[in-house]
């Protein structure tokens, strides 16, 4: 199934993408959902896949975390299941994330399908992440707040939810409709009618994360060995202060590291691809030869990228699932990051490279791309 969104991506960027809320009525006309409540349900099974219960038993907030055996003991009202990175298992909800391509690919996290019951939800809450809340069956009515200073608590200790806001918003969605939420701005979706509802979310990395990872690529790779070093020392009054212009060395000796481009562009490349939810890998069993992918791929045969997997060019190099994708062909690994569908004509001359087609064997082998044929 091919999603078409019909939506001014240049008006939204410009109105309403990180700065407010908005509700686009009918952006998919004759919306079908990717997923059954079964299928939803069968996933959140699965021990590497990452969901949640929440519920309002007389009303008392409970969650839990999956996967689960069975939901059997749920009842007809108040509560809802949610799955994170569907895209990742299951290829037709997949197909929802792909018209929000118009957005850079970095910025993705993933899809994440609740089911509700009538009453069910979340509660009212914050995220740090941009979310397309796409609505799928059934209809629930959606509260935005204004993004102010609210109090939050938590009514159970894996719930985190916000006092009662004013809603800037409150409205009915229907199949089809899609409310985008930006950070910060407090929401609460109360179910009417049974409902799937889909969340493409996109987060950006905190100051916190990225100085962490860059730290543990520095151990890794022996940077930043030089000790700081003085010899213009003068002679001070008081030996227990760390002098202002010491400080700033001191910090200039750190800048200096983040501030190398070719090693700032390793870093991010594996650390922007690296997935933060399992993916369906499957190494190749038998490994392939390079010769077989040679003769596959000039066969006319296309290779497939695994649902989820990040791919993405940081300035002129090429990185997948956290590593680089070693090679000069820039155009061939180019193409691997742009097409999710891979053939001899994307790959151009670097299939005649036998060292370009020994790197694309290990990409394969490695269960990152798979032949169409399997
Ligand atoms: C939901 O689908 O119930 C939760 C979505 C959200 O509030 O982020
Ligand atoms: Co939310």
């Amino acid at each position: 199934m091919d999603y078409q969104l019909d939506l001014d991506w240049d008006d939204f960027l410009n109105r309403y993408w990180q700065k407010r809320p908005v509700v686009l009525k009918n952006v998919i006309k004759n919306f079908i959902d990717p997923i059954s409540p079964d299928e939803l349900a069968g996933l959140a099974m699965e021990s590497e896949v990452d969901s949640r219960l929440v519920s309002q038993p007389n009303g008392h907030w409970q969650a839990s975390n999956g996967p689960f055996e069975s939901y059997d003991h749920l009842g007809e009202k108040g509560w809802s299941l949610l799955v994170q990175a569907v895209n990742h298992w299951h290829a037709p909800s997949a197909a929802l994330v792909r018209p929000f391509r118009k957005l850079p690919d970095w910025r993705l996290d993933d899809l994440m399908i609740s089911f509700s019951v009538p009453g069910g939800g979340v509660g009212p809450h914050i995220d740090q992440y941009d979310v397309f809340i796409i609505q799928g069956m059934g209809s629930r009515r959606w509260r935005v707040g204004d993004k102010k200073p609210l109090k939050q608590y938590c009514p159970h200790p894996a719930l985190l939810h916000v006092e009662p806001f004013d809603p800037i918003i409150d409205e009915d969605l229907e199949p089809g409709d899609i409310l985008y939420i930006p950070p910060g701005f407090p929401h609460d979706g109360y179910t009417h009618e049974t409902a799937l509802n889909y969340s493409v979310g996109y987060r950006g990395p905190n100051s916190r994360d990225l100085i962490s990872n860059f730290a543990d690529y520095v151990l890794e790779h022996d940077l930043g060995g030089e000790h700081y070093s003085d010899p213009d020392l003068k002679l001070r009054e008081h030996p227990a202060v760390v002098e202002n212009y010491e400080l700033e060395r001191l910090r200039g000796m750190m800048i200096n590291l983040i501030n190398q481009p070719e090693d700032f562009n390793q870093w991010f490349g594996r650390f922007v691809t690296t997935s933060r939810h399992e993916l369906d890998i499957a190494p190749a069993e038998p490994a392939y030869r390079s010769d077989e992918i040679y003769d596959s791929l000039v066969q006319g045969e296309s290779l497939i990228r695994l649902s989820g997997l990040r791919v993405l060019r940081v300035g002129d190099l090429c990185f997948a699932n956290g590593e680089l994708i070693d090679t000069p062909h820039l155009e061939a690994a180019d193409a691997l990051c742009r097409y999710p569908l891979i053939s001899q004509k994307e790959l151009g001359d670097a299939l005649e490279d036998p060292a370009f087609v020994a790197v694309l064997a290990h990409l394969v082998n490695s269960g990152y791309w798979y032949f169409n044929d399997y």
